[in-house]
């Protein structure tokens, strides 16, 4: 190899990490299993990483529009909005996540932590403060971030992404599986919904 020819090479490969660089730092998009891009305009079905285990969906309580967050036989379709972008969801943006056609339910339908006696840990609801009069409201924003070709939730108590805990599924004497802040991230992938 003449020296021009390395010294193209490394040019190359200078600029091949800068483009790298200049990704890591803007955030990834986040992409359903067909490769395409989500956006705030189409419903996906949080899936686990694993083939044919269900999907994110939601379970009643004993309470009136209280709804824990659950992994479960089938998934109900959620819409994301991306704080940062008008179309496309980002890694390491703020998102929030709304279930869409929650059946019998006409409250709010995003997704906010809870916290109470009933787990050992912060778990996933839907509905708003008001919806939880008992319980205490985790102030904090989602994120999803890229697990190589998965993704996974974090929920993070301030902006600047210095406590972010992972949303994993939280189980208790083998009851139901909430969505919640255990520590272990659940690794989930995104199907579009075609209806
Ligand atoms: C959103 O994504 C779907 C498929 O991934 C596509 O059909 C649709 O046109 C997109 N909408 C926008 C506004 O980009
Ligand atoms: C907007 O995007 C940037 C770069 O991805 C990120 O650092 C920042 O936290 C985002 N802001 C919000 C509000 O999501
Ligand atoms: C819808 O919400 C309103 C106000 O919260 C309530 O009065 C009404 O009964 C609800 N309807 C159904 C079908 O749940
Ligand atoms: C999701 O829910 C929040 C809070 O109820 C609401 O402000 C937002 O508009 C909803 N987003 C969508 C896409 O429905
Ligand atoms: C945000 O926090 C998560 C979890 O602690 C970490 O994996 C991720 O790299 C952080 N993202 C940024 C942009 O600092
Ligand atoms: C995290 O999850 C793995 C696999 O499900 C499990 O083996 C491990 O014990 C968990 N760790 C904690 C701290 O819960």
């Amino acid at each position: 190899m003449t020296t021009s020819s390395s010294l193209l090479n490394l040019f190359f490969l200078l600029l091949t990490f800068t483009i790298k660089l200049k990704f890591a730092i803007a955030g990834g998009t986040v992409k359903d299993i067909d490769g395409n891009v989500l956006n705030i305009t189409s419903k996906y079905s949080i899936l686990p990483s694993i083939e044919n285990h269900g999907g994110v969906t939601v379970a009643k309580t004993e309470v009136k529009n209280q709804l824990l967050v659950v992994l479960s036989s089938s998934a109900l379709p959620v819409t994301f909005t991306d704080s940062n972008s008008t179309k496309a969801i980002l890694t390491d943006d703020i998102v929030s996540v709304n279930f869409t056609n929650i059946p019998k339910y006409n409250g709010s339908s995003s997704w906010i932590v809870i916290y109470d006696k009933s787990a050992k840990v912060p778990y996933v609801a839907v509905g708003s403060a008001k919806d939880y009069p008992s319980h205490q409201i985790k102030t904090g924003t989602f994120k999803i971030e890229s697990i190589g070709a998965l993704y996974k939730f974090v929920f993070c108590s301030d902006i600047a992404n210095t406590s972010c805990k992972d949303v994993g599924v939280y189980q208790e004497n083998g009851g139901i599986k909430r969505l919640a802040l255990t520590g272990n991230a659940s690794l989930i992938k995104f199907k579009k919904d075609s209806i």
